[in-house]
């Protein structure tokens, strides 16, 4: 049954252990502390947790450089404290994936100390070398203006290894059979500690040539099977979140045409587009790269994000678009990264705006695929730009008015707390805005919540509705004999639109909403005219609250068409 796939309809939250709560003292957040929180996120009701890299680290790339697969860093707490904590996840019924970081190791990591060392080590060609300066060493880097080179050369080893990110982060050979089956164990031991599944760091880069000789890099997409098939025997219920910022034609190829290869993708292009329809008021492109990414196997899912622990990618907008958003959320030098992104975090680029915080989140949650939720987002934390790179956004999790945000009773927490201005802690906290029934919190919560009773956006398949006004976005979603249908207002003044549900029967005549006592009735012909105001969302059910007792357990009628209630 395609309910029994959890992945496809629930809440995910994403954190990092060392900035979300210190248990001892040191100024850093570890799983001790992690685990006293999990009441918390139990009491926000996000089903899942994706966690951020915890393994053994130098830490100069937020953990995404590993220096050992099969531990915990010391500063995050030990092995033991990580099966508690998986532990705690599985009573209160939260799910938990974890970053698989494979595309490279750390400098440090033993099999890149023993690779440098000699020609003869079986650790060599664990990596990609070559002895002379490759003529392309100068392109492909992710980090422009950051990271100089894809190709550095090693004095130790005498040649030049790959390494598409930072240099300290060497590429592994992942065409390596003995690479790929290391990979293959690393997957199989965490699973074995209770995590249900992995979200893949990098994955086009993983899967694709690598060499001096290399000018154009293709993709093995078979790779992605074998994982998957390795990951299904071991349990059959976890799954793999690709990280994979592509272009929609090739999207089918990492889920694979019969749902063999990704469960799960972030859809960047949805997030770049998502966000200039926010800074333009135009929901038409939005709605292009909708349809652009709707093709998937009826197993897929995409994972809808607004801001994570990256910049903002605005690399698929056209220049016009790009800028467009700039202006908006981020004009300033300091406030932009790598010549195409932004690095703040999602509420001071909307200057805090309540109205625009709530159509981005709302939006978030309605359309097709399973939210994403940064830490801290449910507060409305801001970012500190003093802060290089994409440090800004990550600082500690802002818990109380207790120093430090109730984040560490140490002296120095790990990343400055933000203390001063609109963001500081003293006015933006968990503790304050649990107590207030009006907080960004507590209506995140009820979005959650709402969101967990509208199961069609998840499982059903969706259609965007014509309103005739570039300013508004409608989409219904039909599962099971039952629809739901929502309504945005991008802009920033009031809108009447009118609009046929596009169903047919008399359930169409009502869309009861499911936040406000603001229903809706048709005229005689079928059409509902709605007044929004300015950013203005709704979330109806078509038919009334009483047409989900007539779900039916199939998803198609006879015709092979949608089931809807008629
Ligand atoms: C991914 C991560 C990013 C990291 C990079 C290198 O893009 O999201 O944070 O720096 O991979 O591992």
């Amino acid at each position: 049954m395609i309910d029994d796939l959890w992945y496809k309809n629930g809440v995910i939250y994403c954190l990092s252990v060392g900035t979300y709560m210190d248990s001892d003292g040191d100024g850093i957040g570890d799983f001790r502390g992690l685990q006293r929180r999990l009441d918390y996120l139990h009491g926000l009701g996000i089903t899942a947790i994706w966690l951020m890299p915890f393994q053994t680290s130098p830490g100069r790339d937020n953990g995404y450089d590993i220096s050992d697969y099969y531990s915990v860093d010391p500063r995050f707490g030990t092995l033991g404290d990580f099966v508690e904590f998986t532990h705690g996840c599985k009573q209160r019924g939260i799910r938990v994936i974890i970053d698989l970081v494979v595309n490279h190791t750390s400098d440090q990591h033993k099999w890149f100390r023993e690779a440098r060392r000699s020609k003869d080590s079986e650790y060599r060609d664990w990596y990609v070398w070559s002895d002379k300066k490759p003529a392309n060493a100068n392109t492909g880097m992710v980090f422009p203006g950051v990271q100089k080179s894809t190709w550095t050369r090693d004095k130790e080893a005498g040649a030049w290894y790959f390494h598409r990110f930072y240099d300290f982060q060497p590429d592994l050979n992942t065409s390596n059979p003995h690479v790929q089956a290391e990979i293959l164990k690393i997957m199989g031991f965490w699973i074995q500690l209770g995590v249900s599944g992995f979200r893949m760091d990098a994955v086009p880069f993983i899967i694709a040539t690598k060499g001096p000789k290399v000018r154009k890099p293709v993709e093995q997409y078979d790779m992605l099977r074998s994982l998957r098939e390795f990951l299904q025997w071991r349990q059959g219920d976890s799954i793999i979140l690709a990280e994979a910022n592509v272009l929609p034609e090739t999207d089918m190829e990492y889920f694979g045409a019969d749902g063999d290869r990704m469960h799960m993708m972030f859809n960047f292009h949805v997030n770049q587009h998502l966000f200039y329809a926010l800074a333009s008021g135009d929901s038409r492109p939005l709605m292009k790269s909708l349809k652009a990414t709707k093709p998937r196997p009826a197993t897929a899912q995409w994972g809808l994000f607004l801001r994570n622990h990256d910049e903002l990618d605005l690399g698929r907008l056209t220049k016009a678009q790009q800028q467009s958003v700039f202006k908006a959320f981020g004009p300033d030098k300091d406030m932009q990264l790598y010549d195409r992104g932004i690095r703040r975090r999602l509420a001071p680029m909307l200057g805090g705006d309540r109205r625009r915080l709530e159509l981005a989140y709302s939006l978030m949650f309605t359309l097709p695929g399973t939210p994403v939720l940064r830490y801290g987002d449910e507060l409305a934390m801001g970012d500190n730009l003093d802060l290089p790179e994409r440090e800004c956004a990550r600082t500690p999790m802002q818990w109380s008015t207790e120093p430090h945000a109730g984040f560490t009773e140490g002296h120095k927490p790990c990343a400055p707390v933000i203390d001063k201005g609109p963001y500081g802690y003293e006015h933006v906290n968990a503790a304050k805005q649990r107590r207030d029934p009006n907080s960004m919190l507590n209506w995140t919560e009820r979005i959650v919540r709402m969101r967990k009773e509208v199961p069609e956006i998840g499982w059903g398949d969706f259609e965007v509705i014509t309103v005739r006004d570039p300013g508004v976005l409608a989409i219904r979603y039909d599962w099971r004999n039952n629809s739901v249908l929502f309504v945005h207002n991008l802009d920033e003044k009031p809108r009447e639109v009118s609009f046929k549900v596009g169903l047919p029967g008399e359930a169409s005549k009502l869309l009861v909403n499911l936040l406000t006592e603001d229903h809706s009735r048709s005229d005689k012909g079928g059409r509902h005219t709605i007044l929004l105001e300015g950013y203005g969302y709704r979330w109806y059910r078509v038919g009334g609250l009483d047409y989900l007792l007539k779900r039916s357990d199939i998803d198609t009628d006879a015709a092979g068409k949608t089931a809807h209630p008629a």
